[in-house]
């Protein structure tokens, strides 16, 4: 199985699209039989006909283009972020109680739902010990639950956008590495950024520079059920807002799970 992991930064130019001759210089083709300094008058005459056939074009293509730019589609996103109820993976509604029942800072397996946009994946984490252990962590940056545990974190890596489950949460000892002295963190396998799940998904090592977005969480303890609120970070990697680029998830988004791609790639 294969990840769609880049392999170098996108935005570079590639020789391919490189030109061959600075803008702006002109270059001259001759025939084979053209004697220099002769004029050829057929070629002259059809650079004729294409300059006119331009200038009939651009006043066409302005029209056309003044046209069009009252017809393109507006751009589909949100206004601002809704409040989405989190659905189990069987699709009844997400409770504390499960969570902290089936989810611990031990945890392998890749948990996911879609927020605020349908194609903007967050992990679902809790970072609490599982039971009889002391590895994990409580009381931790914008946790919820009954330690404030439980936290969301983009699924798509701030350095080129690899998602999960190529990027993912390593428990503690799935690694030797500790970035930062943090024996469980989440890490992508493309190039080996880290993120602290303890702080806000805060860059723990490179080449990422930025904290992955976090998804503010709220727990209506009325009922035990788990909401998607608000998110506060940089823009979700590849939207220029994260309220933009696709259609919204609706009132409610379900989890789902994978299973992990471990890789104990870091930069050293
Ligand atoms: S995409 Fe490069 S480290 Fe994640």
């Amino acid at each position: 199985m294969s990840y769609p992991c880049p392999t170098s930064c996108p935005f570079s130019v590639g020789p391919a699209s490189a030109l061959e001759f600075p803008v702006g210089q002109l270059h001259r083709f001759r025939g084979s039989n053209a004697v220099p300094g002769e004029v050829d008058e057929t070629k002259r005459n059809v650079l004729k006909l294409l300059v006119a056939a331009g200038v009939v074009g651009a006043a066409g293509g302005g029209l056309v283009a003044g046209s069009l730019q009252f017809a393109q589609p507006p751009t589909v996103g949100l206004t601002s972020f809704p409040r989405v109820q989190l659905l189990d993976l069987d699709g009844s509604p997400l409770t504390v109680t499960n969570v902290e029942k089936e989810y611990n800072a031990g945890t392998t397996d890749v948990l996911t739902f879609n927020y605020p946009l349908r194609n903007e994946p967050n992990f679902l984490i809790n970072v609490a010990p599982a039971p009889g252990t002391s590895a994990g962590a409580s009381n931790v940056v914008h946790g919820v639950g009954t330690q404030n545990s439980i936290v969301a974190f983009s699924a798509i890596c701030q350095h080129l956008g690899c998602p999960a489950p190529a990027i993912h949460y390593y428990p503690p000892g799935m690694c030797p590495q500790s970035p930062g002295g943090r024996p469980f963190y989440i890490h992508c396998t493309c190039h080996g950024s880290t993120y602290d799940v303890t702080n806000g998904a805060a860059n723990l090592t490179g080449p990422a520079v930025l904290p992955l977005p976090q998804v503010l969480l709220e727990w209506d303890q009325t009922d035990d059920t788990l909401y998607a609120v608000n998110e506060v970070g940089p823009p979700v990697n590849g939207h220029l807002d994260t309220l933009s680029g696709d259609y919204g998830v609706g009132t409610s988004s379900q989890l789902s799970k994978q299973s992990p791609v471990v890789a104990c790639n870091f930069p050293s």
